[in-house]
């Protein structure tokens, strides 16, 4: 898989699975830039917490350059992959987030949408994985949909590995982790409006 095939497949079929996106030992890294000081991730800034963890249970910890070199250069990896999602689709995408995820054993993700509500200006999703000998007893898989509710993949949280998709056409839910977790997930966003201010690059 090279960044060609990614743009093949996000025109044919609007999401794709990029085997071995990082090295074992690039896995290691990042992962370690993530202290594991993570919070209850929200889903919306104004729900109540109680419902909030019925429907995801993970641990978050958004991404910041001052995390050390991996952050950095998983970074600029997907900076790669905005020029040239941009420059074939034409899709303005503006700015990348994008946070750690720690799903402790039992957490899961119930079926969701990437864009909503205040994420409207979410184009494309990826989720890297970062474990270690995942196996299928762990459980923890990826399910995506179409907007017909039909299974379109089952994605095992296998580290190394990246999925991508269109943000808005692609509902998916993470299945109960029977093993701890980790996983980056992130978000190329066009330019919005926000608490009516107009969003300016950082
Ligand atoms: C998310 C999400 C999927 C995963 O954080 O929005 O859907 O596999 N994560 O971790
Ligand atoms: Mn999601």
């Amino acid at each position: 898989m090279n960044i060609a095939e990614l743009l093949e497949q996000i025109a044919e079929k609007g999401w794709c699975v990029w085997d071995d996106f990082l090295t074992p030992e690039a896995v290691q890294q990042l992962r370690a830039c993530f202290n594991g000081d993570a919070q209850q991730a929200r889903i919306g800034r104004h729900e109540n917490r109680l419902a909030e963890t019925t429907i995801r249970s993970d641990k978050i910890r958004w991404l910041e350059p001052e995390m050390g070199v991996p952050v950095q250069h998983y970074l600029m990896q997907m900076e790669s992959i905005q020029r040239a999602v941009n420059r074939e689709f034409y899709l303005g995408l503006f700015e990348y987030e994008a946070h750690f995820a720690c799903y402790e054993k039992g957490a899961f993700y119930k079926k969701h949408l990437d864009a909503f509500k205040e994420n409207v200006t979410r184009r494309l999703t990826t989720v890297l994985y970062l474990n270690e000998d995942w196996k299928k007893e762990d459980g923890g898989e990826l399910i995506i949909y179409d907007l017909d509710d039909n299974q379109l993949a089952t994605v095992a949280p296998k580290g190394g590995r990246l999925v991508v998709f269109l943000s808005e056409q692609f509902p998916h839910e993470v299945l109960p982790t029977y093993k701890e977790r980790i996983s980056i997930a992130g978000w190329f966003r066009v330019n919005g409006v926000r608490d009516n201010f107009l969003d300016i690059a950082s």
